[in-house]
């Protein structure tokens, strides 16, 4: 990929995305289910750009959704409403009624008072809900605790106990029609054994549902599986596939995958310039027009983001030193990467950040009334702009015309 003509076109800061890899690991991911009936729902949260979701949606992917608005974009972007699910611990009315008026696939309950509340307004639509219940393993998934799930002390889920009771529930309510189980443990997974453990402890749940004479059709896995940051191991896809299905032995169910991050995780690349560097007693900073706004990763779970230089002066290895590289927002925790190796460089030399297509973009914002970068795709060779970067007006629009409104008003 030509970066330094990517960012010469479309200015900086710039997410590029490689869309003839993210056709692949999808397909990657669809082939290790291949022997199943299996339906992949990508997980828009890791990046939902209308185009990206489109360019799965052609290859019949479904969609994870954890918003309405979620939903709602997936369908914008071609994605067949009967493969649509719809998760979170918090959806609102207005959410499941239009969740429910949409008729998508199902809708992952994660509590009782949720289940009374899809129940109360499918029955005033007049529908029957199709839903499936989260069930929280108890399993520690080994990775950073902010995307850890599986555990008893984190918000998502019931447990197995609550779970039986809410099946029960569902099985005998005129407007809840139970299909499916789910669980998701944990994020930027890299270890298998938590995966198949949570898998066999959910099948055995469901073989306990039949008892009840309770017939689900989807077992879904969540998501998880991770991707090579730095130096972690990867889950061998194909040994993943396999585990699943031998915790389903006996069971014929459609298996449900829900993979974010390994889909467009690696495709992704966020393109920074440099503005300065600096020196203090202590330090080197290389300060560059990208902050934690535009990639928070590093700022919120010290992820990190290997950097790529293209620097006019020499990158010998000899003169590397170690920098930090930071942004120009107000906060000591604005960085990108820490005490790494880089060349002397100067203003206008790029870097690279690597791995930036999932929780990038979509994990943006606009504190410090920065605009969010543009995303470009880039398919077989040729560049397209994706999403154009805000302008300032943009930002100020709405709350422009309030205030004008109220100027009118005092005068
Ligand atoms: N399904 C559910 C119910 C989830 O909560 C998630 C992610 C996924 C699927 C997709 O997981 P993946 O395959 O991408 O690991 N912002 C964090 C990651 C948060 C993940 C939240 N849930 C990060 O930047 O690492």
């Amino acid at each position: 990929m030509d970066f330094l003509k990517l960012a010469n076109e479309y200015k900086t800061p710039l997410y590029v995305y490689d869309l003839d890899k993210i056709k692949n690991q999808f397909l990657n991911f669809k082939n290790a289910f291949n022997a199943r009936k299996s339906l992949i729902c990508y997980a828009l949260k890791a990046n939902s750009n209308l185009s990206v979701i489109n360019t799965l949606a052609k290859l019949e992917s479904g969609a994870d959704c954890v918003s309405i608005g979620e939903v709602k974009r997936a369908i914008l972007a071609g994605i067949k409403k009967y493969k649509i699910i719809f998760s979170g611990v918090g959806k609102s009315d207005e959410e499941i009624t239009e969740a429910l008026e949409l008729d998508i696939l199902f809708i992952n309950v994660e509590s009782q008072q949720e289940l009374k509340r899809v129940e109360y307004i499918a029955k005033k639509l007049g529908k029957k809900a199709r839903i499936s219940i989260r069930v929280n393993p108890n399993i520690d998934a080994k990775t950073h605790p902010y995307i850890s799930t599986g555990l008893h002390e984190n918000k998502f889920g019931v447990d197995k106990h609550k779970a039986f009771e809410l099946y029960l529930h569902a099985k005998n309510s005129l407007f809840l029609e139970p299909v499916g189980i789910h669980f998701h443990i944990g994020s930027q997974l890299s270890d298998l054994d938590p995966i198949i453990a949570a898998a066999e402890k959910i099948a055995d749940f469901t073989r306990s549902l039949l008892a009840l004479e309770i017939h689900l059709k989807f077992f879904d896995v969540g998501g998880g599986v991770g991707i090579t940051y730095s130096d972690e191991e990867k889950i061998n896809l194909y040994e993943y596939a396999q585990a699943i299905l031998k915790a389903l032995k006996g069971l014929d169910l459609t298996i449900i995958c829900e993979p974010g991050r390994y889909i467009v995780g690696e495709s992704g690349f966020l393109i920074s310039k440099v503005l300065y560097e600096k020196h203090t007693k202590d330090k080197r900073f290389v300060i560059v027009d990208t902050a934690m706004n535009d990639l928070i990763r590093p700022s919120l779970y010290q992820a990190i983001h290997k950097v790529r230089v293209y620097s006019k002066n020499s990158t010998e290895e000899a003169q590397k030193t170690k920098a930090d590289i930071v942004g120009p927002i107000c906060e000591s925790g604005d960085y990108l990467a820490k005490n790494i190796l880089l060349p002397p460089l100067q203003s206008g030399d790029l870097l690279v950040f690597e791995n930036a297509g999932a929780y990038g973009y979509s994990m943006s914002s606009n504190y410090n009334t920065r605009k969010r970068a543009a995303e470009v795709g880039v398919e077989n060779g040729i560049d397209r702009i994706l999403k154009h970067r805000e302008s300032f007006e943009d930002l100020i629009k709405d709350e422009l015309n309030i205030l004008q409104g109220v100027l009118c008003e005092i005068k």
